[in-house]
């Protein structure tokens, strides 16, 4: 079985690369490098390829000839979407829309594609459920969204199958810590916390401490990302065994608040580092909780490592390992 998974030598990516080739299966990273790293593919041949170039791209799918294609690469920095529209639009979703002309055109037919919950926008209800409307507010969201109304529109005409994962937040590493994050930037609060118990930075910053949760600060749904590339496995199976296109949230169904995730991270580091509380940041939802009963109910997904020190222990000694 081949699978071709773009952005592979991403943090997310990288999981899946390395699990695919565990598994068994015959793996092709396209990568461009701009946020991921050669050293991140364990598994398989890495096309060094931006997916702009639509005729390199076609030519490495003719060959490869894929069962399904998994698709990670994208920008994902929300505040960069804001002031730079056009990358967003340009990278995730017209370089997406050109990725799928391809398949169709190649008749390969199996697509599993990263979305986010940022397609959600500021939720009325939490837990989010897959059938609330979704009211992205930045371009990063709207440029996600916008790949998922395609997907259905394309399913529809073409008989391209889908499934599109909408992710909370992903955090962690591989438990045997082979990879992990390595942005050439993080905006994650797990990773940030943890650069500020290595020194790397000399604090991290609360942004809003007045919001209606327990203690003011804002509330995520943090995942494990093995936990994540478990449900790709599973969509992945899900589609080659004839399964139909559909979205599925990918989260824990419950959340923790920076506040909590930074004692976490002080408690496992056994590190104390300073924190400044700052204004809150436009467009932050106060809860961002996943409805995570679809994906358990239908595909039969469930956690490993819902528990949010083990996530934290996992990114600390992947995060010691990296300068
Ligand atoms: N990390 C999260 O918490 C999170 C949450 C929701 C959704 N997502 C989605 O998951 C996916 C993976 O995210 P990640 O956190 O691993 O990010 P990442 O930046 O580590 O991975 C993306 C990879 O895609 C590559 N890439 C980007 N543009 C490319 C292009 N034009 N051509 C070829 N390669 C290109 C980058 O070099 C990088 O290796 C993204 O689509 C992101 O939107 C991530």
């Amino acid at each position: 079985m081949r699978v071709l998974v773009t952005g592979g030598a991403g943090y997310i990516g990288s999981h899946c690369v390395k699990r695919l080739g565990e598994l068994g299966y015959e793996v092709l990273t396209i990568d461009n490098l701009s946020n991921g790293n050669k050293w991140a593919v364990l598994y398989g041949e890495l096309k060094v390829v931006d997916l702009s170039d639509t005729a390199k791209v076609r030519e490495i799918l003719k060959n490869f000839n894929p069962d399904a294609v998994i698709h990670f690469a994208a920008s994902i920095v929300v505040p960069e979407s804001v002031k730079n529209p056009i990358k967003y639009y340009k990278n995730n979703t017209e370089n997406t829309l050109n990725l799928l002309k391809n398949l169709i055109e190649l008749d390969i037919k199996n697509f599993i594609f990263s979305s986010t919950a940022a397609v959600y926008g500021i939720p009325d209800t939490v837990p989010v459920k897959e059938t609330d409307p979704l009211n992205p507010i930045n371009p990063y969201g709207r440029s996600k969204a916008m790949v998922e109304q395609i997907l259905q529109d394309l399913s529809n005409a073409y008989g391209l199958k889908y499934v599109s994962l909408r992710y909370f937040n992903v955090a962690g590493a591989d438990p045997e810590g082979k990879i992990g994050q390595a942005y050439r930037e993080s905006t994650h609060l797990i990773t940030r916390a943890l650069k500020a118990a290595k020194g790397e930075i000399p604090y991290i910053e609360i942004y809003g401490t007045d919001y209606p949760t327990t203690d003011g600060t804002c509330i995520r749904d943090y995942i494990h990302v093995s936990d994540l590339i478990d449900a790709h496995l599973i969509a992945l199976k899900y589609l080659l065994d004839n399964g139909q296109s559909d979205v599925f949230n990918c989260g824990y169904g419950h959340g923790y608040s920076v506040k909590e995730v930074i004692y976490a991270v002080k408690k496992v580091t056994g590190i104390d580092f300073k924190v400044i509380e700052a204004d809150r940041r436009p467009g932050d939802p106060p809860r961002l909780v996943a409805d995570s009963t679809k994906i358990k109910e239908k595909l039969n997904w469930g956690p490993k490592y819902d528990d949010l020190e083990f996530i934290i222990k996992t990114a600390w000694q992947w995060e010691k390992t990296i300068s």
